[in-house]
């Protein structure tokens, strides 16, 4: 199943319940969290009071992609306001096994995300415990970058490392999503695509969610 999860970071925060409802109707699934510290990435954006703020207005998951420096610290802050899934950059985590539990421990369902420098292979030890692995399709740390076609072939290395250690973790791509890059990624086995200016720029969330959902689905449907 295809999820569309759309990033706020590239709505309009002054109408932030408005924009949330349009990229849902337009058949967005979960909601993306870009929390950035001015460390790990050269950007700050915002922490657990905006999941907070956020979960009252929507049903949809809140997926909180952490780019920050010693992810533990915080973890209890965003379970706490609200968060569904979590996800912690590989290299931010010096102890990342721990790291993971600690989000399990949490009641919330751990990710692990690689930059486009970082290959697949440092996750193997991990992978059985995952629920899902973002890869990054940018160097995070702004929105509206340009997608790095390196990056598709990552994703489908990890899409045979599933198959062959017969786990079920999702796959998440992140960075430059829209639709001219969608296909690519959803063919090689990309499922949970992260999207905020092909969502939110221009003020059309529910017709450019619908769009990118549209495009993705087809591409799933040649596979
Ligand atoms: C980048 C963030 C992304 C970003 C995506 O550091 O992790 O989620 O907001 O934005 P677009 O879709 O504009 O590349
Ligand atoms: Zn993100």
């Amino acid at each position: 199943m295809i999820d569309l999860c759309f990033s706020i970071l590239a709505s309009d925060f002054a109408h932030l319940a408005d924009e949330v409802a349009a990229a849902e109707r337009g058949g967005g699934t979960i909601v993306h969290v870009d929390v950035m510290d001015g460390h790990f990435v050269p950007n700050i954006t915002f922490g657990p009071p905006m999941v907070k703020a956020l979960r009252p207005i929507t049903r949809l998951p809140l997926d909180c992609h952490l780019m920050i420096e010693d992810p533990d610290a915080f973890i209890p802050a965003f379970a706490e306001a609200g968060a569904n899934l979590i996800s912690v950059q590989q290299e931010a985590c010096r102890h990342l096994h721990r790291t993971l539990q600690h989000i399990v421990e949490h009641n919330c369902l751990p990710g692990v995300v690689i930059n486009p420098a970082t290959p697949v292979d440092t996750l193997i030890e991990i992978l059985p415990m995952v629920h899902y692995v973002l890869v990054m399709s940018v160097n995070p740390g702004f929105g509206g970058q340009q997608f790095l076609p390196f990056t598709v072939d990552k994703i489908a290395y990890l899409a045979e490392l599933r198959e062959a250690m017969g786990l079920n973790f999702r796959i998440e791509v992140d960075g430059g999503i829209a639709h001219d890059t969608v296909a690519s990624v959803v063919k090689a086995g990309a499922e949970m695509l992260v999207a905020g200016s092909a969502v939110f720029d221009g003020g059309h969330a529910e017709h450019n969610a619908a769009e990118l959902l549209r495009i993705a689905r087809a591409a799933a449907a040649e596979v």
